[in-house]
């Protein structure tokens, strides 16, 4: 069923939650693709009722950002929706969202996470992104008020970020953070692949290339990490413009001189003018 008012989608809720059913909000951006369907999937086998929410959420992009140019595909992830049995997909628009108004934080009440979560790694090049994304999701939580939440590890900041956000503000939502889904190559599926070339699909693979050689050096007893970035440095040509590899505590992203089993390796880099990112952790999850 899709439904694009909050009232609708509110009612329908609460309906379920008087028979008792667990609910379980998978929240997109749509252009669905394996990926999302990952986190789909596990909801459909975990709860009773599904809502899968489409919303290309205006605030958590920056000005020169890809807001307009971003892949919006309702009819087709409708019916992907629909063919995994979706219960309800939640598409509304940003004036259902957010009112008529000016979107800014003089305007609108905003949830802002903590600044050492946030003045790092995608945070750091996309300055107001999370808060857009905390604000965003905390209202689909309100709205939907599910039972569990799926988020993919491929957004691996966001994931930490939303967890904290729920621990700090007591949400009684269980956040679950799924695997990536990878095409066969390796490259990390994502909406934004839309933007690469054949070659430029090619060239993206060094991101999870770096990261493997990450892992498989940590693996053979390599754990300084500055030791451990550098093996990144071969496997880049002018094709790729890194913007960041770190190596962070995967639970709280505190800096870590030596890795450990709880490190995770995160990188972004522009390839065929598209920013990809991706991650590795050294222990899998
Ligand atoms: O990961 C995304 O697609 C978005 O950041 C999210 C969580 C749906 C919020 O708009």
């Amino acid at each position: 069923m899709l439904l694009n008012k909050i009232n609708e989608v509110r009612a329908e809720v609460k309906r379920w939650r008087a028979e008792g059913l667990k609910v379980g909000l998978v929240p997109t951006m749509g252009a669905l693709h394996e990926g999302h369907l990952s986190l789909i999937k596990r909801a459909k086998a975990e709860c009773d009722k599904v809502v899968v929410s489409v919303f290309v959420n205006p605030i958590q992009f920056g000005p020169s950002e890809d807001f307009d140019k971003y892949p919006r595909t309702l009819e087709a992830d409708t019916t992907l929706c629909d063919n995994e049995s979706v219960d309800i997909v939640f598409a509304p628009n940003a004036n259902e969202m957010y009112g008529g108004g000016r979107l800014s934080n003089d305007t609108l009440t905003y949830v802002c996470p903590p600044y050492f979560f946030v003045d790092k790694l995608c945070g750091k090049s996309r300055v107001g992104h999370f808060d857009g994304v905390c604000t965003v999701v905390m209202k689909l939580f309100n709205i939907v008020q599910p039972d569990f939440a799926y988020f993919g590890q491929k957004d691996a900041q966001q994931v930490i970020i939303i967890k904290k956000m729920v621990k700090d503000l007591n949400i009684p939502i269980e956040i679950i953070q799924c695997p990536i889904v990878r095409e066969e190559s390796g490259l990390a599926l994502s909406s934004r692949n839309k933007y690469l070339s054949e070659q430029g699909k090619k060239d993206a693979l060094v991101l999870n290339k770096i990261l493997n050689n990450i892992k498989s050096c940590y693996k053979k007893g390599v754990t300084d990490i500055e030791s451990l970035k550098e093996t990144a440095y071969s496997f880049l040509t002018e094709k790729h413009e890194l913007e960041y590899l770190e190596i962070y505590n995967c639970n709280d992203l505190e800096e870590q001189k030596e890795a450990n089993d709880e490190s995770i390796a995160l990188i972004a880099c522009r390839v065929d003018g598209v920013r990809l990112i991706d991650n590795i952790y050294f222990k899998e999850v």
